[in-house]
């Protein structure tokens, strides 16, 4: 069969990283005997400067029609924060109800973790995000701006719906792994939202008798997780406190050159999107510095969405076996530029052992 693919290459190191996964995706799909349909989409920070427009219903509406949406990264220091990150990320995550962000932590073997102690063995886990909601909405206002009277109210959304989601989808990918769910939360502090929180996770967990559940801090778990990431298997947590804990993972796998994620529609009402947790680099866009290891294995989260499996795990395994190799894990050090790895991810997809 053929699925129809949908492509936002975006900014910076998008279209680097972005090609070196598709030439992944592309070997793991003639491996296990389907096909890929991609269409490139226009849209970042190259767009917006040249039209005005961040994103169009007419889009939208034809990224509907696809399978999945495969996207790089977008930002430009040209471009003032947050209007393409708002504009299009989070507005994309909204319109398609991606109620769910996942983000694997996984330290590959033959890969070096900055911290001391983190190995193969003892770091594998997935942090759940809920995608939607939280201080992400946006609501609020800034009265008196930039005068000495400048007061700023950012509002956070939870719902019971949406938080729903994101926990029963943690305690489900819990029973396939290691039966454990940590609810990662500030309930101490932010007691509206915290006990929310709490009583979907009390209540879920009573259809998962098998799968054991606890609760660590925000605060707290950037501790835990550098130092001790062997404790935990599915950690599930809101917009926010997902963000940033999710990055903290990404430097204890070895760095956001590394890191994956989906946002996930767990209806399967809207495609899902899969883009790597780095952003469009600027520092290093243009000169072949980029890892595609996030957005080769982002393209493997896709494959996995769309039931692929046996190709889900030919990429990943392939990713995973280059970077085994790679001297460094960014920059010039790497040995081989972007495109040269994507090529090396899809010559080992064909004979790789997942
Ligand atoms: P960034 O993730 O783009 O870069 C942070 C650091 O990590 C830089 O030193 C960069 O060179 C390095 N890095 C990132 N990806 C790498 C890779 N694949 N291989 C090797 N090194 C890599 O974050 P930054 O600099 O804060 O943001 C740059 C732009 O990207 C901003 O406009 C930001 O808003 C946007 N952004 C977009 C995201 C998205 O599209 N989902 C996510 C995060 C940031
Ligand atoms: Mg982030």
């Amino acid at each position: 069969r053929t699925y129809r693919l949908a492509v936002v290459k975006g900014d910076g190191i998008g279209p680097e990283v972005t090609e070196a996964a598709l030439r992944g995706m592309h070997a793991a799909a003639r491996r296990c005997g389907f096909s890929l349909d991609t269409a490139d989409v226009d849209l970042g920070a190259e767009r917006y400067l040249r039209t005005g427009e961040v994103l169009d219903e007419g889009t939208v509406s034809a990224l509907r029609t696809h399978d999945a949406v495969l996207l790089g990264a977008v930002g430009d220091p040209r471009v003032p924060p947050g209007i393409l990150e708002r504009g299009l990320i989070v507005a994309l995550r909204v319109a398609f109800a991606q109620s769910v962000n996942i983000r694997p932590v996984r330290l590959y073997p033959g890969v070096q973790s900055p911290i001391r102690g983190v190995t193969a063995q003892n770091c594998d886990l997935v942090v759940i995000r809920e995608n939607t909601e939280g201080l992400y909405t946006g609501g609020g206002t800034l009265a008196h701006a930039g005068t000495p009277h400048a007061v700023a109210v950012q509002n956070s959304l939870t719902t019971v719906a949406a938080t729903t989601d994101t926990v029963e989808f943690a305690f489900r990918l819990a029973q396939e792994r290691r039966r454990r769910v940590t609810l990662c939360h500030k309930t101490n502090i932010l007691m509206h939202a915290g006990q929310l929180w709490q009583e979907v996770v009390d209540q879920v967990a009573l259809r998962y008798p098998e799968v054991e559940h606890d609760y660590v801090h925000a605060d707290a778990m950037c501790q835990h997780l550098p130092l001790d990431p062997g404790r935990f298997d599915v950690v599930v947590t809101d917009n926010l406190f997902g963000d940033i804990i999710s990055d903290l993972g990404a430097t204890v796998q070895g760095g956001l050159g590394l890191a994956a994620s989906a946002n996930y529609n767990v209806a399967g009402s809207a495609p899902s999107m899969y883009e790597p947790v780095h952003g469009s680099a600027p520092d290093i866009a243009g000169k072949g510095w980029a890892n595609p290891a996030a957005a080769a294995l982002s393209a493997a989260l896709c494959l996995a969405g769309l039931g692929e499996r046996e190709a889900a795990l030919c990429l990943e395994a392939a990713t995973a076996s280059v970077l085994a190799e790679l001297p460094s894990l960014a920059g010039p050090g790497m040995g081989s530029d972007t495109a040269a790895l994507g090529e090396r991810i899809a010559a080992r997809v064909m004979d790789v052992d997942p």
